[in-house]
């Protein structure tokens, strides 16, 4: 498409002009928009906008499609695996032998957090929920490290491996500071995933048994999360970037971000609801006649999306991750019945057929992280762990964006006008 876009506003005619992405998406270009009319666009939620151009993930959501720099996610799903992805994702490109070996050494070399921030983990409550302290101990490192404030950008391989690391091993700590278990160091001859279980279950003198099919369903949850574009948490590092703050900085901005239970912290609220209908002796069906009356704010939890209005790619390999990893570990989960039977009369039913509501990436995640024996409250950390590449890939590409300027949304005001100070005493 080639055309321009007319706007007419109090008889005068503007030209808008037309910015057309590869995969032939328009978006109308209204950067001149306020200068020569005084207007301004609004879009609440920002349904329509696009804030940026950007290289890394495309979604369809008509289709249901997703991918990372042009790979399909069904492909690298199969054939990929966390690392080598997270790779692609920051710098455009998959990885050939030496630049995997150069990366996945940087990681490793990067994965101990200094030791002072061991006290850290000590001043907080037993209380304190994982991605709080996450979102803390994210920003606390960067004042370890002062070349990640100071020489950014130069060193921006060094900072991404450190982050990307060192994100796992907060993650971890907290986990073992939670459940007043001492903590386990990393272990160098360990690949990232298996590492991870490692500092979550290991105990001193008695290593975890890692099992392959559960390393590879954890490494497929990563590598499933690891992007999607401008969603509400990528939006905010990239916002926080705009600034210039430091990588640091901005994703433990998106860290607080991903927490809410729209978004990241679905995946929690999931497995909470799964429990509740259990107890409840509830097939499903209660549930989900609680959810389509309006007079509640009940919602099917895992189920819609903003983007995705025919089915979310990475649901359905996550389902059928789910039924092998149970097989494979000869178990069974009625949360996995439920799952199941919600989704079955869902999908023939008219309120989330007709509003195009399906299961989100959330939906059976938490069945997959359950068998594997991650405690309810550290799934939207797994989130944040997998979500950091595309985190990463985001900030490098305000960074590296000449023409990048503050993210400064306008606002249209609905408050008072002008009035004067009423002083204390004539107020009633
Ligand atoms: N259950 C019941 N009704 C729903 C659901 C749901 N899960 N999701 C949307 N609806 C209804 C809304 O009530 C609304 O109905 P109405 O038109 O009668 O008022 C309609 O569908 C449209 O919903 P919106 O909230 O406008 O859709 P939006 O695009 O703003 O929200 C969101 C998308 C936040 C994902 C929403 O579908 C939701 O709350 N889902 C449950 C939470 C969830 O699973 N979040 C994870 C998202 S994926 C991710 O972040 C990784």
């Amino acid at each position: 498409m080639t055309g321009k876009a007319e706007l007419k506003l109090d008889g005068k005619t503007l030209t808008l002009p037309t910015v057309v992405g590869s995969e032939n998406e328009v978006g109308i270009d209204v950067t001149n928009l306020r200068k020569e009319t005084g207007a301004i666009t609004l879009d609440p939620g920002y349904g329509n906008t696009g804030s940026c151009e950007s290289a890394i993930t495309f979604i369809d959501g008509e289709k249901g499609i997703l991918r990372y720099r042009g790979y399909d996610i069904a492909e690298l799903a199969e054939k990929s695996n966390f690392i080598e992805t997270a790779y692609l994702l920051i710098y455009g490109e998959l990885p050939d032998h030496v630049q995997l070996e150069e990366f996945s050494s940087l990681l490793t070399e990067n994965q101990m957090l200094h030791e002072g921030m061991r006290f850290h983990f000590e001043s907080f409550p037993p209380t304190a929920h994982p991605m709080a302290i996450l979102s803390a101990m994210i920003n606390a490192a960067s004042s370890y490290h002062p070349n990640i404030i100071h020489k950014r950008e130069e060193r921006f391989p060094y900072h991404a491996a450190r982050l990307m690391s060192q994100v796992r091993t907060i993650a971890a700590f907290s986990h073992r500071k939670a459940q007043g278990l001492p903590v386990i160091y990393p272990k160098s001859s360990l690949k990232y995933t298996a590492n991870f279980l490692h500092m979550m279950f290991s105990h001193p003198g008695e290593d975890y048994e890692l099992k392959p099919e559960l390393i590879r369903a954890l490494d497929l949850i990563f590598l499933l999360h690891a992007d999607h574009e401008q969603n509400c948490s990528t939006s905010t590092v990239r916002m926080v970037a705009s600034s210039r703050a430091n990588l640091f900085a901005s994703a433990s901005a998106g860290v607080c971000a991903l927490w809410g239970p729209l978004h990241g912290g679905a995946n929690q609220a999931v497995l909470e609801m799964l429990e509740q209908i259990h107890d409840e002796g509830d097939d499903g069906s209660k549930f989900l006649a609680a959810v389509k009356d309006k007079t509640t704010d009940r919602r099917l939890m895992g189920f819609g999306h903003r983007v995705y209005k025919n089915f979310d790619p990475r649901a359905l390999i996550i389902k059928e991750q789910c039924d092998k990893v149970l097989s494979q570990l000869h178990k069974s989960d009625p949360l996995l019945d439920i799952a199941k039977k919600l989704e079955q009369i869902a999908l023939k039913d008219d309120y989330f057929v007709s509003r195009k509501l399906y299961p989100n990436v959330d939906f059976y995640s938490g069945i997959i992280m359950r068998a594997i024996g991650i405690p309810l409250d550290m799934f939207t950390v797994m989130f944040a762990i997998g979500r950091m590449p595309g985190w990463i890939a985001n900030y490098k590409e305000v960074m590296e964006d000449p023409n990048s300027r503050i993210s400064r949304p306008r606002q249209i005001y609905t408050g008072s006008t002008l009035r004067n100070y009423t002083p204390m005493e004539a107020r009633g």
